[in-house]
């Protein structure tokens, strides 16, 4: 930091500040950098005299990586006041501080000057939109763009992926869970969002899903109750996983199962 001071200082020197390649690139510079100030940038960003786009992109990107957020909002509320628009670079970390802070109402207001500024169809900041949906919770909203999309990345996959499902890769069978007053209850239908729908749903739901319910609880009650389920001598539970076209255990299980109640010898 002390050799970018010097540099700076040289560049008020000779003169060059007021080229305006030279203020943005200093900016951008202690901006961005690891060993950068935010607080150096900020007083370098105010003597440009007529900041541009690439300038505020800079400052509200080095103030998200600062997890300064609310002041990159009031930042891009600058830039939109003095008739600077904001591009395609400007959104993502704009989208990124509205779902770092939760604030959905301002993400879906600054959603609608996206199509007001002909950027609705740009991959990068639907993508940006999406994961912030699905950060802020709104998942209909998030599936909302991602059907809308022309063109889908691979990132507008995992920002789909991530919306629906935190840590997707992860075997969590409780993410299915939902909470009504209390009660934890297996969204079946995906009526509330949609996770899973083994049922299907709709109008074609299957007609026998309470009583299909009903069987598979009897039915795994039924295999704790009269087996004992124990491991192959030497095995343990390993938890790995891997992809294959869904992901499945990557050392599959080898459970030794013998009947509890004698009668049922006769019948393995
Ligand atoms: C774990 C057990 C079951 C599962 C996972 C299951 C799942 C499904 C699914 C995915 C559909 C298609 C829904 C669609 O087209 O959108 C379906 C339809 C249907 N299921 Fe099931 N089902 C199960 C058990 C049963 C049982 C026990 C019965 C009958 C006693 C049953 C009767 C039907 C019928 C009649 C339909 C056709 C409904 C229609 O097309 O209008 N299902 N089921």
């Amino acid at each position: 930091m002390e050799e970018f001071k010097q540099v700076h200082a040289q560049i008020l020197k000779l003169g060059l500040f007021l080229d305006s390649f030279c203020g943005s690139n200093l900016v951008a510079t202690c901006a961005l950098s690891k060993w950068g100030s935010m607080e150096y940038a900020c007083s370098i960003f105010r003597q440009i005299e007529e900041p541009g786009s690439f300038e505020y992109n800079t400052m509200i990107r080095g103030r998200v990586n600062n997890m300064n957020l609310e002041e990159t909002l009031f930042l891009y509320v600058e830039m939109l006041e003095r008739g600077i628009e904001p591009d395609k670079f400007t959104y993502p970390f704009v989208f990124k501080a509205c779902s770092l802070l939760g604030a959905l109402k301002e993400g879906v207001q600054i959603h609608g000057h996206i199509f007001k500024a002909g950027l609705d169809g740009d991959t990068f900041v639907q993508n940006s939109l999406i994961s912030m949906y699905g950060k802020c919770g709104a998942i209909k909203h998030a599936y909302a763009v991602f059907e809308q999309m022309d063109e889908r990345s691979v990132a507008s996959w995992s920002a789909i992926i991530g919306a629906l499902h935190k840590d997707p890769m992860e075997f969590k069978p409780e993410r299915f869970l939902r909470h009504d007053k209390g009660d934890a209850k297996f969204d079946l239908k995906g009526t509330i969002d949609i996770k899973m729908m083994p049922f299907g749903a709709g109008r074609r739901v299957c007609p026998a899903i309470s009583m299909a319910t009903l069987h598979l609880e009897y039915f795994v009650a039924n295999l704790v109750r009269d087996f004992k389920w124990t491991l192959e001598e030497g095995c343990e539970v390993d938890m790995s996983e891997k992809q294959v076209f869904s992901i499945v255990m990557k050392n599959p299980l080898r459970p030794c199962v013998s009947p509890r109640i004698n009668h049922l010898k006769t019948s393995i």
